[in-house]
């Protein structure tokens, strides 16, 4: 048990780029450790497998992050974009988790998913062309032309997001995921109304006329089943959860692949294994690094170490996915790696509704880009490259990825 407050999150960029080094040795420490966050709030940071998988599924950890600011003013206050969207499955117990979880759980049933394929290979194919456009020895940012508006278009038309709002939207999105310390400035606040605005009257254009996608079954749904802030909150955090995520994991994955080239000529070699590769993608570049906070109900003991009710908790799973007593060799990238499941998707009832979508998303982005690209590398030094995401606890992905993608297979 440690009394020293450690400082979590708020990172210099040394270890915000490379952040596994740090969460090792604070690992080392004490797998459960009283911090302080950038933003001056105190939380419990949970690091190593065990630890952080009993605390994603221990039912004295809550995810009711509004009553637990009532009960104790000291937890994470909810950010933008306000009250509207903070009641959606992520921010719930059962049995409103159970609820919500099963009404959204009706877009994302394994037809449904396989069924968006020609969809996202489409939207891939197009976000090349667009890039191929530059020439091939041009440099293209590949997080602004592709990472981003593939998952940023899938989202679309799983909601049933008219295309030409899509830019707009996604503007919105930018700039609210940019991150920012204290305040959120002007552009977050306008930002934020333009998301709440729109996606009230994308509700009420589907209840006029209904079409296949999930806003409408939601919709359809009506009052009894969810009231209209759960609605909009659930919209919000699946445009927020689908997109980001997955950008930053086509973003993360073609650097660790670039910085492996063994590992890329192995999977070029052989493209069956690119399922597999893309769970170690995961595991290693951790693009969901912290899982979402948790607030704990009543006293839990958690890797030797008592927590008082009320307090927050902050799961670390990029130090679990990393944990030599779970993955041999962690800080190895191998893609031949079949050490069974990880925590990169979360764990318990809130793992991630998406991780179908996400993985179906991520083989379509990669073997489009590779199959078309496979010389595709670093425009400038690796040096150059900057993790985004402000104070890097929930997020981790590039804020740019300039990149030549060279000749085409067919012509060099
Ligand atoms: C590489 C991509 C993704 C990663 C790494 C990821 C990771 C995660 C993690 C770690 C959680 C659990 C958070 C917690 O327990 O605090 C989660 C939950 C969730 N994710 Fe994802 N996600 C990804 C993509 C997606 C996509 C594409 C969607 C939907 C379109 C999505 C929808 C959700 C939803 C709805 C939840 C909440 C589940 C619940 O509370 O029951 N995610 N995700």
């Amino acid at each position: 048990m440690t009394d020293t407050l450690t400082t979590w999150g708020g990172w210099a960029p040394a270890i915000r780029d490379d952040p596994f080094g740090h969460f090792a040795a604070a690992g080392a420490r004490c797998p459960v450790q009283k911090a302080r966050l950038a933003d001056g709030h105190p939380a419990w940071v949970v690091l190593g497998y065990d630890a952080a998988r009993q605390a994603l599924t221990d039912p004295r950890i809550s995810k009711d992050m509004l009553a637990a600011l009532q009960d104790n003013g000291d937890v994470v206050a909810e950010g933008l974009p306000g009250p509207e969207f903070s009641r959606h499955m992520l921010n719930v117990n059962p049995p409103d988790h159970t609820r919500l979880r099963r009404l959204v759980s009706r877009a994302f049933v394994p037809g449904r998913i396989a069924a968006l394929e020609p969809a996202i290979r489409a939207i891939a194919g197009s976000l090349l062309d667009e890039l191929e456009a530059a020439g091939p020895g041009a440099t293209v940012d590949l997080i602004e032309g592709y990472a981003y508006p593939l998952p940023f278009g899938v989202i679309g038309e799983l909601l049933g997001i008219p295309a030409a709002d899509r830019p707009r939207l996604h503007a919105w999105f930018q700039v609210l995921l940019s991150g920012w310390a204290g305040d959120p400035p002007p552009a977050a606040v306008e930002a934020s109304a333009g998301i709440v605005a729109y996606l009230g009257e994308l509700a009420d254009a589907k209840r006029q006329s209904p079409a296949d996608d999930l806003v409408s079954v939601l919709v359809a749904a009506g009052d009894e089943a969810l009231t209209t802030q759960e609605l909009l909150s659930s919209l919000f955090q699946l445009v927020v959860a689908g997109h980001d995520t997955t950008a930053s994991l086509i973003g993360n994955g073609v650097v660790a692949l670039l910085d492996h080239p063994g590992q890329l000529q192995a999977l070029l070699a052989d493209p069956g294994q690119l399922r597999a590769a893309i769970d170690e993608l995961i595991r290693f570049t951790a693009p969901v690094p912290h899982a979402t906070f948790r607030v704990t109900a009543g006293p839990v003991t958690l890797g030797g170490v008592e927590i008082p009710p009320h307090d927050q908790v902050l799961v670390c799973l990029g130090s679990a996915n990393r944990d030599p007593g779970r993955f041999p060799a962690p800080d190895v990238l191998d893609i031949g790696r079949r050490d069974g499941p990880n925590l990169g998707f979360g764990h318990g009832i809130h793992y991630c509704l998406g991780a179908p979508l996400a993985r179906l998303e991520a083989k379509v982005a990669f073997q489009a880009l590779l199959g078309r690209h496979p010389r595709l590398r670093l425009a400038a030094g690796r040096d150059a490259l900057a993790w985004a995401h402000g104070d890097g606890l929930v997020l981790r992905g590039l804020v740019s990825l300039p990149v030549v993608l060279g000749p085409g297979p067919r012509q060099g």
